[in-house]
């Protein structure tokens, strides 16, 4: 069987992830082509599907969803009734309405999604001194991650129809999520910026910025256009680009959530089928 893998991975850990699966999915016989979607260049070309019997879609979630830049770009795919199966890395908060919206767009796109899965990573935010899921993904989370690729293979190999069941509804509007989605910027209050005298001007913040938002020359992240995904301040090989200091919101964080670092930390990766 011919498998494809789509992954977004902004700072490693969907990425990690995807490694995992693929991994796992040769093991039990497949041969799989894997696709690295993060960049705003690798999603303007058009991809050949036809070769395949079977997709992944692999995303972090940012503000309960998939990323804007990956539910626009699902929209431009035509799934012509293929199977297909997503999974999710997550900072250990909010996943809900996730796995709903993007089956909801596949489905849309003409994809028949047989499985989901959720897995705990590292909170990007960490960066700026929130301490979510440190350590994560590890093993714990690598052996989900076989048994959701077990199962999901042996509904990509069926005949049988069998589909992802009901996942819980959403009772959010698009506007109401959009809205959640723009909160990211009362956290990370000061986008990636370049501080410091020891910029090369290799310019990769630019080429490989997931929303076209980085300006190399001016050192600065375009705010209508920045997702907040902080791939830019992860990927500078000097270490130039900073961010806000978010440590202060760190406890604020925890009593929103109701939950202590320790609780959290105790959270476990899951597939749904
Ligand atoms: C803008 C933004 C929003 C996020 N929203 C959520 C969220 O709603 N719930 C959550 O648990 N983690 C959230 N995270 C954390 C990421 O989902 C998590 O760190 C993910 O594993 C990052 O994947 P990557 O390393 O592949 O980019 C968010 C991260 C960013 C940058």
């Amino acid at each position: 069987m011919k498998i494809a893998i789509f992954y977004f991975s902004a700072t490693g850990n969907t990425s990690r992830m995807a490694e995992v699966i693929k991994e796992s999915f040769v093991g039990l016989g497949a041969h799989v082509d894997d696709y690295d979607i993060s960049s705003y260049a690798s999603r303007q070309k058009r991809y050949n599907l036809n070769p395949y019997q079977a997709i992944v879609f692999g995303a972090p979630i940012h503000s309960w969803r998939a990323p804007r830049v990956v539910r626009e770009w699902l929209r431009t795919l035509d799934g012509g009734n293929k199977k297909c199966s997503m999974f999710f890395t997550y900072g250990g908060f909010g996943v809900h309405p996730t796995h709903f919206t993007t089956r909801k767009i596949l489905s849309d796109q003409g994809f028949v999604v047989v499985s989901s899965a959720e897995f705990l990573g590292e909170h990007t935010f960490n960066l700026g001194g929130w301490k979510a899921m440190t350590g994560r993904p590890d093993e714990s989370d690598f052996l989900v991650a076989r048994e959701y690729v077990a199962g999901t293979y042996k509904r990509f190999a069926s005949e049988d129809p069998e589909i992802l069941g009901e996942l819980e509804k959403t009772n959010y509007r698009e506007e109401e999520l959009d809205l959640i989605e723009s909160f990211r910027f009362n956290i990370l209050t000061k986008v990636p910026s370049r501080d410091g005298e020891d910029c090369s001007m290799c310019m990769l913040c630019e080429e490989l910025c997931p929303a076209s938002a980085m300006d190399a020359q001016k050192g600065l992240a375009d705010k209508e256009k920045c997702i907040a995904c902080l791939r830019c301040v992860t990927i500078c090989p000097e270490g130039v680009l900073k961010i806000n200091d978010m440590t202060q919101t760190w406890p604020f964080k925890l009593e929103m959530e109701k939950i202590d670092e320790e609780t959290l930390q105790q959270k476990q990766s899951r597939s749904y089928f």
